[in-house]
């Protein structure tokens, strides 16, 4: 097996992560990686925003305001969930897409390339030794975060990237059957 098929199959998100986050260097190939996606057309339907330090603590106040938009009646633990979510990796990558109308391409098509961008990120994070997981959640929806995050209206956000280094130890990976999966189709 080649390092990038092992590196394919072992890939694994870390829900926990923790100082330090991946250095300039890193990070730069790991962009570079995610414009290598799949891209019909060559839209480039997508864009990134980091968020590092107090960048983080003001998502968090995003993320309370939209809480409270939703639930004015929410108790101090999930208000302090919600200002502490973005504080759970050092580093945030938000996966914007950015959709350009195209007669032969659809939003579906250029929301699923932003997705490809999305998991290069996380697999070029692990190449380098560091780690990541992508959430969504409401936030993801909120017209009010979109807002305070500075999208346009012709984009969404894909998710909320966290990337770190790796606390504690990998979870085992599930087995998955080819088979269970794939069939030779015959008309
Ligand atoms: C589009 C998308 C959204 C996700 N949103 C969340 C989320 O909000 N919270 C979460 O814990 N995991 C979320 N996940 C799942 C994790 O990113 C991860 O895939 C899952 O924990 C399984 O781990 P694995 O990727 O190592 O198999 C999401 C995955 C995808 C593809």
């Amino acid at each position: 097996m080649n390092e990038t098929i092992e590196q394919l199959l072992s890939r694994n998100s870390a829900p926990k992560l923790t100082s330090p986050g991946p250095d300039p260097a890193t990070l730069d190939y790991m962009f570079r990686a995610a414009l290598r996606a799949p891209d019909h057309a060559w839209l480039q339907p997508w864009r990134f925003l980091t968020l590092e330090g107090e960048a983080r603590e003001r998502l968090g106040e995003v993320f309370l305001e939209s809480r409270l938009q939703d639930d004015p009646g929410i108790d101090d633990a999930a208000r302090e969930r919600a200002l502490a979510a973005p504080l759970r990796a050092p580093l945030l990558v938000v996966v914007i897409c950015r959709y350009t109308e195209h007669p032969k391409v659809p939003r579906q098509e250029q929301i699923i390339s932003a997705g490809c961008a999305a998991h290069a990120l996380l697999l070029a994070a692990e190449a380098q030794g560091y780690a990541g997981i992508w959430r969504t959640g409401s936030y993801t929806e909120d017209p009010l975060v979109a807002h305070e995050l500075g999208l346009e209206s012709n984009e969404s956000i894909v998710g909320f990237l966290y990337f770190g280094s790796r606390e504690g130890r990998a979870k085992p990976l599930p087995e998955r059957k080819v088979e269970d999966f794939v069939q030779a189709w015959s008309p």
